[in-house]
């Protein structure tokens, strides 16, 4: 079963808290967002593999250390993961961006890829999926698979907020897939929104309605 990482971080509470709020207004909402996918980013990069090389000091030689391994790959979901994808890009600025669409066909409930561009060699790479709310599990799940489709083999899905319900399906969904939350809320109202959530995640970064 995947791992399910939780952050504990004062700052990220703090962030959190203004995202939430009702009385935040876009401006504001985008860089909280892509703040907290950055200090999400120091948790979620933790296991990067270095490899040691040498380089002169003002004062000696020294061994020292460099990243090495997979080389990353960044991929939001359409259109609220875009607001997570600066702030990963400031730590991982060599990282290539994929980008997935997908919505949900109202009669078959179905999550339909309207639009899906990623790097060409995917399957070398170490896939960061970003979704900011893990609702029922539904686009996350379908861009998993699709990512999978293609080549794909190790990835992590960061999000800001989950309910529980999203976190159960995907971790049975894509058991070898780690799950990074800034917080797990309480439950889904009926209307398939994370309680006590922040809304549309979408609408409130790009103030539509
Ligand atoms: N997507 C959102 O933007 N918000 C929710 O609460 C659930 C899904």
């Amino acid at each position: 079963m995947s791992k399910v990482i939780e952050m504990n971080h004062p700052l990220i509470k703090h962030k959190l808290t203004f995202i939430r709020d009702i009385n935040t207004g876009s401006k504001e909402f985008r860089e909280l967002v892509s703040e907290l996918s950055m200090l999400m980013g120091y948790e979620v990069t933790r296991d990067l593999e270095l490899e040691e090389i040498e380089i002169d000091t003002p004062v000696t030689t020294m061994k020292a250390q460099v990243i090495a391994g997979k080389k990353v790959g960044i991929v939001p979901i359409l259109r609220a993961g875009l607001g997570m994808v600066d702030g990963m890009l400031s730590l991982i600025p060599a990282a290539k961006v994929g980008h997935i669409g997908l919505y949900r066909d109202p009669e078959t409930l179905k999550s339909v890829e309207y639009y899906c561009k990623l790097p060409q060699d995917i399957g070398e790479r170490s896939l960061i999926v970003l979704d900011p709310m893990l609702a029922t599990g539904v686009s996350a799940i379908s861009a998993i698979d699709l990512l999978k489709g293609r080549g794909a083999s190790h990835m992590k899905f960061v999000c800001l907020i989950a309910a529980p319900e999203g976190i159960k399906a995907l971790q049975e969904a894509h058991p070898d897939v780690d799950i990074y939350v800034a917080n797990i809320d309480e439950k889904l109202d009926e209307h398939a929104y994370i309680v006590p959530g922040l809304g549309d995640a979408g609408d409130r970064l790009f103030g539509t309605k």
